[in-house]
């Protein structure tokens, strides 16, 4: 089976039970300061899951991108990955349990849909806390089904109770499943979650509840199932492969890192790991870079996450020797080229992306340079952790590189104070973004909704001063002030800046009506609204008298009045052809 025919199947499926197949949405969340990245399908759909009308109805499914950095030390084994598509199912407030579990179960066994082997199938549920009663309901559904007592695990909150995506928000107990990957003759009566061999496919949540701030849960007024596939896991168990990097999602990438080494994917374990390190990280940032709401490399952030992506794969690119100048570029072409047909953002933004990668690839080899030469003047009786650290914070150097160097030379670093220095480190950026969390989530409501209109005002505005060329490239949205990216190649003078406050201010001083219609895709169109492309059939359209049209998922104030006056405070360069504007409403 393919990846598409997967892809195809999973929706043909979801159709005949009635579900829309909506967008992936951003794998940047907008709105959402508590969170990097979209970790998950519900994750874009958690106004909806809260109780907002879904343009397309209370039945959803799509793939959506994903990226999950938690796991990162895990990736290099045959199952892990940062970027990954998670095919999904959806009700909001509509079918419950019963439901889910009884079409998961059809779309993995029956002989028309995935046809997996009933025998080598096994479920966990959730055994219950202080929170949540002990799922005895999906027990009896999965038995009504025919799955065997022994094959269901009850297990505790860190397994089976997902959510939320951020702090706070729509979770709910869940029900996993899992298919033997071992030998099938072998496959033993009883399910047990720490025998790799059973591999987690899918999980239902049922999403009953909502975090709040307090750490408290309560009731949510609408019962929703959420649902999560493992795309790239499940096509290596439809092909019984027992390393996801085999499947045709991985293959082709795997072919050109094997092309730039000269060497062998199976030649020994460290060359798959780092071949697999590699295809992952590439992959990853290809497609963050990829986004239309991209994100490139920094040292904050999101950008932060990337610029250790891309340098974790290069170093591991130096490991296999690759000799190649701006390398890393290539391998992301293929990543393009060989997911350009369901993600046409990708072929869109393909030069931003090599042109990033390789900028930060250069980069990063003169910091390389110079911290090598760093390292050559340090004693040789060994590494202190502060100089481990300091190659780690100046140069760039992660801990197993200066590791790696030193076995060469046959000295030890000094591990332990490596990590002290580092969790020091940590804790005062946890402790920093802590208080950003903490004040982003304190008032979500009210300030991020109005920046988010006045970031609908200010791409108007830019249009009218700078010209149609403008097209928004990104935003980000805290409390305290917008962000927002976009194509235009100059800075601004200062005058077109002080005119696209003054035409913000306007339509503010207006008092103008914020109002919010549905229609298709292909009305969008012909009504020149703008962003109607990253949407699906049906597209939520907000306006603001004929000043503003733009499609988008909300949630915005109802008054333009409300946002008191917008200010430029900075306008830069974010990357080539890119300006970034940074605005505040006092
Ligand atoms: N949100 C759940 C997960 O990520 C199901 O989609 O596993």
């Amino acid at each position: 089976m393919t990846a598409k025919q997967l892809r195809q199947k999973y929706f043909d499926f979801f159709k005949t039970k009635g579900h829309a197949i909506i967008p992936s949405a951003s794998l940047i969340p907008e709105n959402d300061p508590t969170v990097l990245f979209t970790t998950a399908g519900m994750h874009p759909l958690v106004p909806y899951l809260m109780g907002e009308k879904h343009p397309e109805g209370k039945r959803l499914a799509n793939v959506q991108k994903c990226i999950r950095t938690n796991d990162i030390d895990e990736v290099g084994n045959p199952t892990h990955h940062t970027f990954f598509e998670m095919l999904g199912n959806w009700s909001l407030g509509d079918y419950f349990k019963k439901e889910a579990i009884e079409w998961s179960w059809e779309f993995l066994t029956s002989p028309e849909w995935l046809n997996l082997d009933k025998k080598l199938l096994a479920v966990s549920v959730f055994e219950g806390d202080q929170d949540a009663d002990k799922d005895d309901e999906a027990v009896e559904i999965w038995k009504s089904l025919g799955v065997l007592e022994s094959r269901i695990a009850y297990l505790s909150r860190k397994e089976n109770f997902w959510g939320p995506a951020g702090q706070t928000g729509p979770c709910g107990p869940c029900s996993e499943m899992f298919y033997w990957v071992g030998d099938p003759d072998k496959v033993p009566d009883s399910f047990n979650d720490d025998n790799d061999l059973w591999v987690e496919i899918w999980n239902d949540v049922f999403m009953e509840f909502n975090k709040k701030e307090d750490e408290s849960y309560e009731k949510l007024t609408m019962q929703n199932v959420d649902t999560g596939m493992g795309l790239e896991r499940t096509l290596a168990v439809m092909n019984r492969l027992d390393d996801n990097y085999k499947t045709e999602l991985f293959s082709n990438i795997i072919k050109k890192i094997e092309e730039l080494a000269n060497k062998k994917y199976e030649e020994s374990k460290e060359i798959t790991r780092a071949m697999r390190i590699i295809a992952d990280h590439l992959k990853a940032v290809t497609f963050i870079i990829g986004d239309d709401k991209s994100v490139t490399p920094s040292n904050t952030d999101q950008g932060y996450v990337v610029r250790r992506l891309i340098r974790r794969a290069i170093r591991y690119g130096r490991q296999l020797e690759i000799k190649d100048d701006l390398w890393i570029s290539k391998v992301a072409q293929v990543v393009v080229s060989d997911y350009a047909d369901v993600y046409p953002e990708l072929e869109r933004n393909k030069d931003f992306v090599v042109d990033q990668l390789n900028q930060e690839e250069a980069k990063f080899k003169k910091t390389l340079e110079k911290g090598l030469k760093e390292f050559d003047k340090l004693k040789s009786d060994g590494i202190s952790g502060k100089e481990a650290f300091n190659l780690y914070q100046t140069y760039g150097f992660p801990i197993e590189m200066t590791q790696e160097l030193a076995e060469e030379k046959g000295i030890k670093v000094d591990e332990q104070e490596f990590k002290k220095e580092l969790k020091k480190h940590q804790e005062l950026s946890r402790t920093a973004s802590a208080g950003k969390f903490k004040s982003g989530l304190a008032d979500t409501g009210e300030e991020t909704r109005k920046l988010h209109t006045a970031a609908h005002l200010l791409l108007a505005a830019l249009r009218k001063v700078l010209g149609d060329h403008v097209v928004q490239k990104g935003s980000n949205i805290t409390v305290e002030r917008l962000r927002f990216d976009f194509f235009h190649s100059e800075k601004m003078t200062d005058e077109q800046k002080q005119e696209v406050e003054k035409l913000v201010n306007e339509v503010i001083k207006k008092d103008l009506s914020v109002s919010c219609e549905e229609m298709s895709k292909d009305e969008a169109g012909k009504q020149g609204v703008l962003g109607a492309f990253e949407y699906g059939d049906k597209v939520k359209v907000y306006s603001v008298g004929e000043f503003s049209k733009e499609a988008c998922n909300g949630p915005h104030v109802e008054q333009t009045g409300q946002l008191g006056h917008f200010k430029i405070v900075k306008e830069q360069s974010s990357s080539a052809g890119v300006r970034r504007i940074k605005a505040i409403l006092e």
